[in-house]
Parts: structure tokens; C-alpha cells; sequence
């Protein structure tokens, strides 16, 4: 039998091999075997057998060779370096004369090998050594890199790499660049030099590690034909190279990616996007990707704009920015010129106002742009603007939708300045998420600025001012105490008007009342089905103190965790009764599933809907409340930023609550939407499996380093058990064929919302449409932390 599987194994790997399998195999190359060619069936080895050269026949065409080096121990695609163009039948490597190292098409061309390959003749080998460097006396293939790094190749020195297809380039070791100059990132450090554990160094000092660094394992840094640059790590468990660090992740924003006058719209997640043509524009004939889109109708002298919602057309030295105070200036500015093909234009008074002129290069869409782009077309063209923001591709439910509008006339003078509001904030976010409180000075500025431009009245229906009397008759001199936060202890109050209120008095806040009020006014401003709203303040004699609606039926940790409740790994612990609880009824699937929902649109609503301004940073059971009909309702969002300067300096890397705080706060990396999507995934899993992502018991699960989610994703995707997970307590009202789809989607979610990785998560917009069933899910991979060894 095992004969037979020897058998077996040495058929498959003798026909599974490319032909250069079949030969002779040398560890060097000298004068006496001179010349090499593709007829000659020779494979040069490196002493670790690791490494081969030789001609290796392109895939498409057995009658073209490129002379490469290869990886000989992975078997998945795995050439470092390659001459190029290919080689015909007749190539030859021969050491000439004089002792030079040549290698040409035909016997007397020229040598396509790069750099000065001369050495002594008779004593010089051509060896490949142990680290995959070729060399021939003072030659080496490590100066001349093609689109790949080995780990102890120096990048010092000035290496350019360029992408399999010519498209892209990695040069200085460290600028990204698209067609020889149009340059897309800047890495900032210089690379120099990837060791073979996995941990790359930098000029200035710097380093970075790769996700597996220590692993003893093979690794690349390729320049990819989608322009990003990745580091790969061969697998042995899978067989393949897995990416285990990259340059970027938002392929849109790569120079490139899509053709002229085309739009790149990206999902938020890492690997995909579109390239989608504007409106008044049709593909090109060809790829989109190369060719870009066309006018349908051509410019005549009669023109129109078409308002692009997030629209940055970034390419070109064409790109003028001329302040302009107001819209029509801008708009007149391009009208006057005929090779304008449209404008963006930024409502926050300081004049941002770009002229596109003679092209349309490297457009995407994101809710992060801060602008809209008016599009300049035939006054003929029919199509109607098909960009206009989130609120109608998130189809959530909120009361008021905030898109960019068109400049508002003369007296409406409230939409615009919720514009205003939006765009500055957005503006703050943007220039540094962690650095809150100086955006409270700044604040005041664009205040006082506003204030100049007539707009200091901020909307109707803005917070109430209360007086520090009005609530201490609505609490009972703060007498019934409904809960204590992070921020502050919360009353149970009733107003004279009878509606019931949940007031909240601050703890540590910054700044005085003006901008209490303003900071205030921002968060009440935030509309939404899902979260909990903020009625009033106070701000009076050093208080600082929130009204907020009353939410009834109280948190949802509340519901999920009740005391006794143990989820046992064991198969056969059948008998973990289901606990009533005779205040709290259990909730169903079909009420988690909505919680789920809702709780994922509001907080795709605060990065997405303003401009992408508010980070929630403490999503927790806690902070969820239960409504009426048990609609989830989030509350303390916005609040992180009114903390006082002192404070944000010693906790800044400590907001949140253990497990559910993503990674980076801990890895000191910089905290970005993706945070509070990483805590989203963990309270999925908890409503899932009702019991908090720490305190599962067990025999089996005592362990250090025991990791919810990785235990989790065991047990569905490996195990294939989804029901192992879920609520004992509602188990016996699973049924498989109702609810596995709602469940699976839920799990999957989760999944993905807690990688490791910020940028393999999907946006909080994302993940509402993935809850939804209105995209496809894939696979996730199997969320595994840091400091935690994964098998
Ligand atoms: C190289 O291998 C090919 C096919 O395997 C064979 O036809 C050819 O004769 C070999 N050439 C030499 C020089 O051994
Ligand atoms: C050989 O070179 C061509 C052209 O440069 C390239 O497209 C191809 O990927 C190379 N093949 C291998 C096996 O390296
Ligand atoms: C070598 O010759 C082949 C045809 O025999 C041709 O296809 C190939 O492009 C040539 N390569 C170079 C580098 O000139
Ligand atoms: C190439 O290198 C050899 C020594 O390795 C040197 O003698 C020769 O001058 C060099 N040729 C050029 C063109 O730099
Ligand atoms: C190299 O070898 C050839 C023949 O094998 C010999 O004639 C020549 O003198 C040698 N050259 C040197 C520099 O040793
Ligand atoms: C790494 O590079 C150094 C210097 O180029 C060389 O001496 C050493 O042998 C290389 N290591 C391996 C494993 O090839
Ligand atoms: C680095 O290489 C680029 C392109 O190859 C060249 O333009 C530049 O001058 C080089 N810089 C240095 C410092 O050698
Ligand atoms: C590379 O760096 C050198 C100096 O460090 C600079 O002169 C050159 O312009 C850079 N090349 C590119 C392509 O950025
Ligand atoms: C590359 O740049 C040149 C001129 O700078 C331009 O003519 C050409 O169209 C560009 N190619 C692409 C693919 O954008
Ligand atoms: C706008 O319409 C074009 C063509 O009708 C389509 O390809 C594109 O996906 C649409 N864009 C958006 C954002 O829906
Ligand atoms: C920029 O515009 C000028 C005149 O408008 C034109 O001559 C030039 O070719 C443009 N440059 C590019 C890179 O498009
Ligand atoms: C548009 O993109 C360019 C290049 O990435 C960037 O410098 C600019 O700030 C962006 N504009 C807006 C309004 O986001």
C-alpha cells in the first residue's frame, strides 16, 4: 500500500514538473561548460537546494525561454528574477574570451545582461548562492533586481523594481510610481534591507515586521501588477504564498488602476474594485482598465456641470488650484477656458477650487474625499449624476440625509451650514484621528469664521440649554442612579414637558462653555434610528451635563449575559439546562439579528454619513440600549473627543474596554474606523453565542492564550459545527433550515470584522451589507491576534 502511495507520489511530482526537471543539475557554470543554452537542459543549483537558474520555457510558448532564477522548494509561482524580454531557441550564456559573462539571443548579439559581467576567465564560475543570489566574480543578480527582493538583498543603493507588466514601479526604494513618473505613494523610509526572519529595515532607523516574522520560511517583496507592493511568505501548510505584508490596501487610490476619465469605486475591502465610467461617458474601446471612458457627446460651445459626490480626480500636472471664495467664481473660472473638464470645489470658505484642465486622470470615489466634483459635459447630455453620496447607497434609516448639495441660494442659509459643519469636521478627522483636542481650539476658529461668513446660527432644533435647577427638579436631586459609565454616572429623570430622560453628568471635560455648547450641538446633530438621541445640555458653574432620551428597556449585556450560564465545549454536556431569568426574556434570533443590523447602520452612519468624522472607540454590549420593540440604540458616541486634554494624553492609548479593543491600540498603531469595526465583530459573535467573549469556561479552554474568535472560526469552519457556538439557551428554537443563513451570515461577518489586520476588515459600510445579504461573503480567514502564535 505505502509503496503504491510512493508510487503514486513520485508519478504526480515527476509529471506535475516543468521539463528543466529532467536536467542535469550543477552547482556551477564555468568556461568548461560553456556555451548554455535552452537545448542544453541544464538547471544551476544553489548548495541548499532552495534556489535554481537556468532557461525555463514561458508557459505560453515552448519555443520562448527567459533565463531566470526560481524558488525550487515552493511549489506554487515562484520566479525572483528574469531576463526580459524572452529568449528564442537559439539564446546562448557563454563566457567569452575575455572572461565577460554574456548572454544573447544569438551567438553574436549583444549582452542582455545588465551591468559589468567581466572576470577572469579561466578561474570565474557562474554559482548561485544559498540566499538565491546569482554571481560571477564581481556580478551579481542582487544589483539588478527584476520585480523581486530577497531577504538579505540590499535595497540600499538606489534599486528599482518593476511590476511583471510593466505598469508600475518601486524606485529610490521608496516611491510608487505608474508610468515612469505619475507617483502614487511615497514609503517615506527607504527599504534597505528584508532579514530572514521577516523584519525589514529602513533608513532613519526605522523597521517594520511582517505578520509571521520569526517563522523559518521562505519570503518575497514583489512589486504586483496592481501596483502594490506585498511581502509573501511561502506556506508549507497550504502550499502557497501568503501576503503577509503590504504597501497599501485602497487599490483605487494606486495611479493606474483605471484608465482616463474613469472612476475607481472600491467596497471598502481590500482586493476589489470597479472602474466605472462617469455619467455623460462610455468605455472606451478595450479594457477600461487601459482605455478609460469616453465622451458620448462631444464639448460644444453650450456646457453644463455634473455634481460627483466624493469624486477626486487626482492625476496630472494639469491640476490648478486657485482659491475662489465662492461657487460661481470657481465655476466661472473653468467655464472660461476651453480645455476645462470640470472643477471640485470645497464648501469650507477656504477656496478650494481645482481646475481640471485637458484631462481626467486616476478618479476615484470614497466617502473620505471631502469634495464633490463638478463634471463638465455637452449642454445635450442626458445622463443624470449617479454619485450622490452614501445615505442612498447605504439605504439606511435616517431621519436626515447629508449629502453635498449644490451651492445653496442666498438664504438658505441652514443647509449650508450643516455643510460647513461637515466638511470641517471632516477636514479635522482627516488630519489626525488621534489627536482630538486640538480640534477643539480649532474649532473656534472655523466658529469665528463662520461667524464672518453670517453663519454663526447654527440649525433649528439644536440641543436645549437646560439650567443646572431645571434638571436637579427633573431628577429628584439626582436621586435615582440608572447606571455608571466611563464618562459619567447616568439619572433617571422626567422633565416638566413628561417626556422621560436619561441625564448624564461628565466627568473630566475640557475646554469652557463655548465650546462645551459647540462640541454639544455637533453630537445632537447626528440623526439616526439606531442611536440614541441627545436632547440637552448643561453647562453651568463647572458642570457638564448630557439629556438624553430614555431608552427603556436598558443595555443589551443585560439580556445576553445572565448569571450561571456556561457554554461548554463538550459534546456531550447536553444537559447545561436553559436558565430563566424571570425579569429578562431571552432574546430570539430574529431580535439579534436586528440588533446586529441596526447597531452596524449606525455606526456605518457616524464614519460614513458626515464625511467619515466620528470614531465611536467603545462599542460594547453596554453601550448598546434596547428600545421599544427592542430596537437597538447606541449611545456615548462622540463623546471620546470631549475629554480633556490631560486625560487624552495618558488614556489616549487606553479608550475602550478589554476585549473588545482591537489590536492596534495596543500595537501603538494608528486607530482608524477599522477599530470600531474589529469591537463591532466581537459583539456579533457575543449575540451569537450569548456570553462574553472572556469569560466562556470549560475544561478544554483554560488555557493563556485562548482567543474567542479563533475558537469561534475552529468550530465553524473546521469543525464545520455551527450549532456549537450558539446560545444553549435558544438552541431548542434553532431550527437549521430557518435560520442557518441568518446565523452563517452573522458568524461570517464577525469573522471578517475581527482580523488582525485593520485593512483586511471591511468598512462598517460594508459589514451592514454583508448583515443584509445584499453582498456576497467570502471565506473569512481565520482571525488570529498578535501576540498570540497561531498552530
Ligand atoms: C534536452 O531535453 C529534450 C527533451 O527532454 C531532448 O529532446 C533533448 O535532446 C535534450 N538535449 C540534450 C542536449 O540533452
Ligand atoms: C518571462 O518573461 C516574460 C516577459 O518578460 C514574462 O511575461 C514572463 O512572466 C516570464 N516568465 C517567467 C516564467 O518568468
Ligand atoms: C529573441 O528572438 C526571439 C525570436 O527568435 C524573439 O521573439 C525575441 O523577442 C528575441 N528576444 C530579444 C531579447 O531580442
Ligand atoms: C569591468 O570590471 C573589470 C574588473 O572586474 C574592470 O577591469 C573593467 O574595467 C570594468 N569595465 C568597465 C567598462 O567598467
Ligand atoms: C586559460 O586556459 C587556456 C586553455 O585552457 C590557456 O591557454 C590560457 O593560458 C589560460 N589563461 C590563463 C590566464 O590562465
Ligand atoms: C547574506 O549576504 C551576505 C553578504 O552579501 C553573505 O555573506 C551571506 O552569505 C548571505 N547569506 C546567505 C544565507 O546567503
Ligand atoms: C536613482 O535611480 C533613478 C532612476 O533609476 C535616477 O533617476 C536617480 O538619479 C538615482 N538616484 C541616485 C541617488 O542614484
Ligand atoms: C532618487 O533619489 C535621489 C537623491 O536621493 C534623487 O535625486 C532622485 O530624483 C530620486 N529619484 C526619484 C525617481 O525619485
Ligand atoms: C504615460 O505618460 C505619457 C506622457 O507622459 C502619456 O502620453 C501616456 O498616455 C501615459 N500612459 C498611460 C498608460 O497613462
Ligand atoms: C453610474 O452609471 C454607470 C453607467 O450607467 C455605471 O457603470 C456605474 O456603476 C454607476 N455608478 C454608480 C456609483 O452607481
Ligand atoms: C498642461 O496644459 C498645457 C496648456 O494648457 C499643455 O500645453 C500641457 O501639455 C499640459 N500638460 C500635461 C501634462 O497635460
Ligand atoms: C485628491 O487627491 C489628491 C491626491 O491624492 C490629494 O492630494 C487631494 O487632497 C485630494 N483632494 C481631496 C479634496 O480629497
Amino acid at each position: 500500500m505505502s509503496t503504491f502511495f510512493l508510487f503514486l507520489l513520485l508519478f504526480i511530482f515527476t509529471i506535475s514538473n516543468p521539463p528543466p526537471s529532467f536536467a542535469e543539475q550543477t552547482l556551477s557554470f564555468s568556461v568548461s561548460n560553456s556555451p548554455w543554452t535552452p537545448q542544453s537542459n541544464l538547471t544551476l543549483l544553489s548548495p541548499n537546494s532552495h534556489f535554481a537558474a537556468g532557461f525555463r520555457p514561458l508557459p505560453s510558448s515552448p519555443n520562448l525561454f527567459n533565463f531566470s532564477i526560481w524558488f525550487r522548494s515552493t511549489s506554487a509561482p515562484n520566479v525572483v528574477w528574469s531576463t526580459n524580454p524572452p529568449l528564442g531557441p537559439s539564446a546562448t550564456l557563454s563566457i567569452t574570451s575575455t572572461g565577460a559573462l554574456h548572454l544573447s539571443n544569438s551567438s553574436s548579439g549583444q549582452n542582455l545582461l545588465p551591468g559589468n559581467t567581466s572576470a577572469a576567465r579561466n578561474t570565474t564560475q557562474l554559482k548561485l548562492r544559498n540566499d538565491g543570489n546569482l554571481f560571477y566574480g564581481a556580478w551579481d543578480s542582487f544589483a539588478f533586481p527584476t520585480d523581486t527582493v530577497l531577504p538579505n538583498q540590499s535595497m540600499e543603493g538606489n534599486i528599482t523594481l518593476v511590476s511583471k507588466n510593466g505598469k508600475f514601479r518601486f524606485t529610490n526604494s521608496t516611491k510608487l510610481v505608474f508610468n515612469l513618473t505619475e507617483q502614487y505613494q511615497d514609503l517615506t523610509d527607504a527599504f534597505k534591507n528584508l532579514d530572514f526572519d521577516g523584519k525589514m529595515t529602513q533608513a532613519n532607523g526605522k523597521s517594520f515586521i511582517v505578520s509571521d516574522f520569526g517563522l523559518n520560511r521562505s519570503r518575497r517583496l514583489t512589486l504586483d501588477n496592481d501596483g502594490n507592493l506585498r511581502i509573501y511568505s511561502f506556506d508549507p501548510s497550504i502550499a502557497d504564498w501568503t501576503v503577509v505584508w503590504q504597501s497599501g490596501y485602497e487599490l483605487c487610490q494606486v495611479h493606474g488602476t483605471c484608465g482616463p476619465n474613469a472612476i475607481c469605486v472600491s467596497d471598502g475591502t481590500s482586493s476589489s474594485y470597479d472602474c466605472v465610467c462617469p455619467p455623460g461617458f462610455q468605455p472606451a474601446p478595450g479594457a477600461i482598465e487601459d482605455q478609460g471612458c469616453q465622451r458620448k457627446i462631444p464639448l460644444s460651445k453650450n456646457t453644463k456641470f455634473l455634481k460627483l459626490d466624493y469624486v477626486n480626480f487626482t492625476g496630472g500636472s494639469n491640476q490648478t488650484n486657485w482659491p475662489a471664495t465662492n461657487f460661481s467664481i470657481c465655476e466661472s473660472r473653468c467655464l472660461r477656458r476651453a480645455n476645462c473638464e470640470g472643477f471640485m470645489f470645497k464648501y469650507d470658505g477656504k477656496g478650494y477650487c481645482v481646475l481640471q484642465l485637458d484631462r481626467l486622470l486616476y478618479g476615484y470615489w470614497s466617502p473620505g474625499t471631502e469634495t464633490a466634483m463638478f463634471l463638465r459635459v455637452d449642454g445635450a447630455e442626458k445622463d443624470q449624476t449617479n454619485f450622490t453620496g452614501m445615505t442612498e447607497l447605504l439605504e439606511t434609516t435616517c431621519p436626515v440625509q447629508i449629502s453635498l448639495p449644490l451651492p445653496p441660494q442666498e438664504s438658505n442659509a441652514t443647509t449650508r451650514n450643516i455643510i460647513i459643519i461637515c466638511t470641517l469636521f471632516a477636514a479635522e478627522l482627516i488630519s489626525g484621528v488621534l489627536f482630538f483636542w486640538a480640534f477643539i481650539k480649532k474649532y473656534i476658529k472655523y466658529r469665528d469664521m463662520a461667524r464672518t461668513l453670517g453663519l454663526e446660527f447654527l440649525p433649528a432644533g439644536g440641543p436645549k440649554r437646560f439650567s443646572y435647577a431645571e434638571l436637579k427638579a427633573a431628577t429628584k436631586d439626582f436621586s435615582n442612579l440608572i447606571g455608571k459609565g466611563g464618562f459619567g454616572d447616568v439619572y433617571k429623570g422626567e422633565l416638566t414637558d413628561q417626556r422621560v430622560v436619561a441625564v448624564k453628568c461628565l466627568k473630566h471635560v475640557a475646554g469652557g462653555d463655548a465650546e462645551f455648547w459647540a462640541e454639544v450641538t455637533i453630537i445632537a446633530r447626528m440623526h439616526h434610528l439606531n442611536l440614541v438621541r441627545l436632547w440637552g445640555f448643561c453647562a453651568e458653574k463647572g458642570q457638564r451635563i448630557l439629556v438624553y432620551e430614555y431608552v427603556p428597556n436598558g443595555s443589551l449585556d443585560k439580556y445576553l449575559f445572565q448569571p450561571g450560564r456556561v457554554l461548554s465545549t463538550d459534546q456531550d454536556s447536553e444537559n447545561v439546562a436553559p436558565v430563566a431569568d424571570a425579569e429578562k426574556p431571552i432574546l430570539d434570533w430574529g431580535i439579534r439579528y436586528r440588533i446586529a443590523l441596526g447597531v452596524a447602520r449606525s455606526i456605518a452612519y457616524l464614519h460614513e454619513e458626515c464625511l467619515e468624522w466620528v470614531l465611536h472607540c467603545d462599542i460594547k454590549p453596554e453601550n448598546i440600549l434596547l428600545g421599544d420593540d427592542f430596537c437597538p440604540k447606541i449611545s456615548d458616541f462622540g463623546l471620546a473627543k470631549l475629554k480633556k486634554k490631560e486625560d487624552m494624553v495618558s488614556i489616549s492609548r487606553m479608550q475602550g474596554t478589554r476585549g473588545y479593543m482591537a489590536p492596534e491600540w495596543v500595537k501603538m498603531d494608528p486607530i482608524t474606523p477599522k477599530a470600531d469595526v474589529y469591537s463591532f465583530g466581537m459583539v456579533l459573535l457575543e449575540l451569537v453565542s450569548g456570553v462574553r467573549n472572556n469569560e466562556i469556561q470549560g475544561s478544554m479552554i483554560e488555557s493563556e492564550d485562548w482567543y474567542f474568535p479563533r475558537w469561534a472560526f475552529d468550530k465553524v469552519f473546521k469543525e464545520m459545527n455551527v450549532e456549537d457556538i450558539l446560545d444553549r439557551r435558544i438552541m431548542h428554537c434553532y431550527d437549521s433550515r430557518a435560520h442557518f443563513d441568518t446565523v452563517n451570515r452573522m458568524v461570517k461577518t464577525a469573522m471578517w470584522c475581527l482580523q488582525d489586520r485593520p485593512e483586511m476588515r471591511p468598512s462598517m459600510g460594508k459589514v451592514a451589507k454583508m448583515l443584509e445579504g445584499t453582498v456576497d461573503i467570502t471565506e473569512p480567514k481565520k482571525p488570529t491576534i498578535f501576540f498570540l502564535t497561531d498552530d
